[in-house]
């Protein structure tokens, strides 16, 4: 058994702050109080730090075969550069092969992940091809698998593409069994049409591909996505929102008291589309789907935050190296799409959020770690910090400053989308599971330590909550 202390922390849950010490046994928190006194293996002071729940990054595609490469960080790099930035579990996506079954995914997925992982994990299920099939194996993917919500793409079509139809299937099926639709909310055939228009007219730069991803694609998808919800009565939720046209198709599902989560990406709150003018081909670093956009989307999403329409904020992280993006120097549509971020989406977030005063503390846990733990099944044992959950603790000191680079990050990718960022507040220490992970930058971690999460079907979490603090 091992047992550990960590004294005079300022705990900081979605809810509430206050200065405690946390006793860890058997990998879960056993008591949180002032002055605790037990006897542990490792005792840790830490005086003029906050104690995070371990982040949650929602929406991480490790080891993901795409645009015909991989991304470059498997589950042992992408989920040890996780954890250097506080983020303890990561929910990637299992995605079907159009033609093959979800077991097949799975399958494929876990083998990828277990016995790799260094941080812990779940799966969304990507599903690709509803038919007859495919529809018969949900009910075991959510209560067999613990694989509780499920992922579609209205965009990629020939690859990861579905119609209105398989999606109003999916929503129905999934929702027997508890289970959530979200969606990559992006007009496939409107996307196609521009990237064709824009290769024939000899337009073939980075910025091009922002040019065929408009605004209005995203919108039109959300809205068409969340009225789909809306007629089956279904939960959902847009994974990787953008912009301020997609977030008032959320506002005014509020109107007829339509329930819609909405995640938004750490890039998408901190950069715009002006990285796209860079010159040469370095804007191709920032090539993702949907792309960067303009200030007044950050904006929109910041505000977004402030009024409960943004719910979580995740990463999307799935790197390329730039000799992988350079499949595309000739061709904008063949850049991979997709950049590193997983490291640091909470020391971003901190800084630009917090510091800057734009959410608040308890604000930051429910974005960072709480919102997706009770969305995706897996409250309370993660997602925050109480007594009888999993004890995932960031001690984070708020006054250190650094700068983001790709000479220190831990991301298996040759380049940062924030190169040169200076980021106030840093991970001093991460524990996973009540063992430390990380301290002071180094990782006292194997190859292997993280854990699959099974999880629970949606809104069944709020039947269970956290047990009551002591000693306070
Ligand atoms: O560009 C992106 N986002 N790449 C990963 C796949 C996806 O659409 O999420
Ligand atoms: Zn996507
Ligand atoms: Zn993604």
């Amino acid at each position: 058994m091992h047992r550990v202390l960590i004294q005079h922390g300022t705990i900081v849950t979605a809810t509430d702050k206050f200065e405690a010490d946390v006793y860890i046994e058997d990998e879960q928190v056993q008591a949180i109080g002032k002055n605790l006194s037990y006897d542990a293996d490792e005792v840790i002071d830490a005086k003029g730090c906050y104690l995070f729940p371990g982040g949650i990054d929602p929406h991480t595609h490790m080891d993901l075969p795409f645009m015909g490469t991989f991304s470059s960080d498997d589950f042992e790099t992408g989920t040890l550069a996780g954890l250097h930035g506080g983020t303890t579990t990561i929910i990637d996506f299992a995605i079907q092969t159009q033609g093959k079954s979800l077991q097949s995914a799975l399958d494929e997925w876990h083998q990828k992940a277990d016995g790799k992982a260094v941080g812990d994990y779940a799966f969304h299920m990507g599903v690709t091809d509803f038919n007859d099939n495919t529809r018969q194996e949900i009910k075991d993917v959510v209560e067999k698998h613990g694989v509780t919500s499920f992922k579609t793409f209205m965009a990629y079509k020939g690859a990861f593409m579905i119609d209105d139809r398989q999606m109003l299937g999916l929503m129905d099926e999934a929702g027997k069994y508890g289970g959530i639709v979200t969606a990559h909310a992006e007009n496939g055939d409107m996307i196609d049409e521009l990237t064709a228009k824009h290769k024939a007219q000899g337009n073939l730069a980075p910025k091009y591909h922002a040019l065929s991803h408009p605004e209005i694609a995203e919108a039109e998808a959300s809205g068409r996505f969340i009225d789909l919800a809306y007629k089956g009565n279904h939960p959902c939720y847009i994974v990787h929102m953008t912009c301020e046209g997609a977030l008032n198709r959320v506002r005014e599902a509020t109107k007829r008291n339509q329930t819609v989560h909405v995640e938004t990406c750490i890039q998408y709150l901190l950069l715009d589309d002006s990285l796209y003018d860079k010159p040469g081909f370095e804007g191709s670093k920032w090539v993702f789907s949907p792309p960067l956009r303009k200030p007044k989307d950050q904006e929109a999403l910041w505000s977004g935050i402030d009024q409960n329409l943004v719910h979580t904020v995740g990463t999307d992280h799935c790197p390329f190296c730039m000799d992988q993006k350079r499949m595309g120097e000739n061709d904008f549509s063949k850049i991979p799409n997709g950049a590193p971020g997983v490291e640091h989406r909470m020391e971003l977030l901190y800084s630009e959020g917090v510091e800057k005063g734009r959410i608040s503390l308890n604000k930051f846990v429910e974005l960072t770690a709480t919102a997706p733990a009770k969305i995706f099944g897996m409250f309370p044992k993660k997602g925050t910090i109480a007594v009888g959950s999993d004890a995932d603790i960031v001690i984070f000191d708020p006054k250190k400053e650094h700068t983001i680079s790709a000479k220190t990050h831990h991301h298996r990718c040759d380049y940062s989308a924030y190169e040169g960022w200076q980021v106030k507040g840093k991970v001093r220490s991460v524990f996973l599971r009540g063992h430390l992970v990380i301290d002071d930058g180094k990782a006292l971690v194997e190859k292997g330590f993280g854990q699959y999460i099974a999880r629970k079907p949606y809104h069944q979490e709020l039947s269970e909550s956290p047990k009551q603090l002591v000693n306070i």
